[in-house]
């Protein structure tokens, strides 16, 4: 690997994020030689903390997500740690932070490189952003990189999302700001392009003359755990469906783009959104649904989850239908669920292939069940890989048809090795691609469509709670694929 120069400066750098993930992919990237000698890590936060006990709590970080954390290797990694307290609200702290940030890129030689890394509450990114540009601590040495790098949420509609980039881009241009959506570092997810654009035989058939419907779930096994107090204000609408969902869709609905780059992709995920029918009340309220979880047994019902009120109107469960008015996908919907304390932990997409127009196996006299819809399914976790149930002939003397699944399953062995997305995403930023990070058109598009639903949603008091844990979700998420004739392909 090339070695990339760079001061990382880590807001929210205590934080339960930082230590599972981001500091453990800093270290895969050094051990494969992505980061070598020329780079520095500044963790701040409001805490008060020296440097020793930083690296010491950087050294549990590494240890707890498996690594040796006593190698040379890792006590060299852990020697570019350094802790800074501060208050992101507080001017007078970023000139501190400036000149401790000035004495590392010398000491490590880093050209001036810098990457803010902003994992803390978004109600901070808009100050953030602007003191670190007044106080000056975005190089100016015209050859190096300034980077911003932000967390969920972005935004809680479109208003609001729109305030805090208009604040963001007082201080970066776009290219310089990288909006994370961990889904995008997936590696079933980062295939569909390779999946869609490598194959003639996926690709000829990718569209609506060929395609039924396309369903994407995104399932969970968990309930809302200790995160009501986030989770509570969000809703399974704004947590999963405008961020993670959004995006599979625009990759999975985008046009072939002219090349293999950010510019070319983000384009053509932006033509695919901007044709995505935005609901009106009436479409809204029938094209999509929300739930909420029961009690079972010793686990409570979601108002009783703690810190959650015992009236709460968040949803934790949204089934929804999308629609694209362009010549690829009119008439053939995109089916979308995702909720908490469901069935299973599961992310998949299941693309349902028209049926042949003429059954000639259904003869007058046959005994023949009806063709099956060929179903192409794109596992992306737990398991990664892809199966696609086609129709065959059953091993037998009469003539009857059956369907049967191709099956590839990336093995385990090679699943160990598929880099973590938080890795795959520092490693795109320290090399300023964007491709796999969300656009500002992209979540703008996306928090338009959203707040249409949410409008008509405000609007009427929900029936919770609405589906017993453990199962898929309300049986109103059944009644609207029913209702078009359909119905999902994982089913328990
Ligand atoms: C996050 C949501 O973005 O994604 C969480 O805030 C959710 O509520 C998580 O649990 C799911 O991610 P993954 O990678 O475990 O599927």
């Amino acid at each position: 690997a090339t070695e990339r120069k760079a001061l990382f400066v880590f807001f929210g750098g205590t934080g339960d994020l930082a230590y599972r993930k981001l500091y453990p992919s800093l270290f895969n990237l050094y051990r494969k030689g992505n980061l070598r000698s020329h780079f520095a890590v500044i963790g701040t936060s409001r805490q008060t903390l020296d440097d020793e006990k930083f690296r010491a709590a950087i050294k549990k970080s590494l240890a707890d997500s498996g690594n040796r954390s006593d190698s040379k290797e890792a006590t060299d990694f852990i020697s570019h740690f350094y802790y800074q307290a501060h208050d992101v609200t507080n001017v007078a702290h970023y000139s501190v932070l400036k000149d401790a940030a000035d004495k590392l890129d010398k000491k490590y030689k880093l050209d001036g490189n810098r990457i803010f890394y902003l994992s803390m509450a978004p109600q901070f990114f808009g100050t953030i952003a602007q003191d670190l540009k007044t106080q000056g601590l975005m190089s100016t040495n015209k050859d190096a990189f300034n980077r911003l790098v932000i967390e969920k949420p972005f935004g809680r509609d479109y208003d609001s999302a729109k305030e805090l980039n208009d604040a963001l881009s007082k201080s970066f241009e776009e290219d310089q700001i990288f909006r994370i959506d961990h889904y995008l570092g997936k590696e079933m997810i980062q295939n569909i392009e390779a999946l869609r654009f490598g194959n003639t035989l996926v690709e000829s058939l990718w569209n609506n003359r060929y395609i039924d419907n396309i369903q994407v779930t995104l399932s969970e096994k968990l309930g809302v755990e200790e995160r009501a107090s986030y989770y509570d204000n969000s809703g399974a609408l704004r947590d999963m469906v405008q961020n993670h969902i959004m995006q599979i869709v625009s990759l999975l609905a985008m046009e072939q783009p002219v090349a293999f780059t950010d510019t070319d992709i983000r384009a053509e995920k932006v033509k695919a959104l901007r044709s995505l029918r935005v609901y009106n009340v009436a479409d809204a309220a029938t094209n999509f649904v929300r739930g909420q979880y029961g009690a079972v047994n010793d686990q409570p019902d979601y108002r009783h989850e703690d810190n959650v009120p015992v009236d709460s109107t968040t949803e934790t469960f949204v089934a929804g239908k999308l629609l694209f008015d362009n010549y690829r996908w009119s008439g053939t919907p995109f089916y979308v669920r995702t909720g908490k304390m469901l069935a299973d932990k599961f992310t998949r997409v299941d693309v349902v292939f028209k049926r042949p127009l003429v059954d000639i196996f259904a003869f007058p006299q046959s005994q023949n069940t009806p063709l099956a819809a060929n179903v192409l399914t794109i596992f992306v976790e737990p398991h990664a890989g892809f199966s696609l149930q086609l129709n065959a002939k059953t091993n037998d003397t009469g003539f009857s048809t059956e369907p049967i699944k191709l099956d590839y399953l990336v093995d385990a062995e090679k699943s160990k090795d598929t880099p973590e997305p938080y890795e795959r995403l520092i490693h795109d930023v320290l090399n300023g691609d964007g491709t796999n990070f969300s656009s500002w058109p992209e979540v703008s598009y996306a928090w338009k469509f959203v707040d249409q639903i949410r409008r008509v949603w405000d609007l009427q008091e929900p029936q919770f709670p609405n589906y017993t844990p453990h199962s898929m979700g309300p049986a109103a998420a059944e009644e609207l694929i029913q209702r078009d004739h359909r119905e999902w392909i994982y089913r328990l």
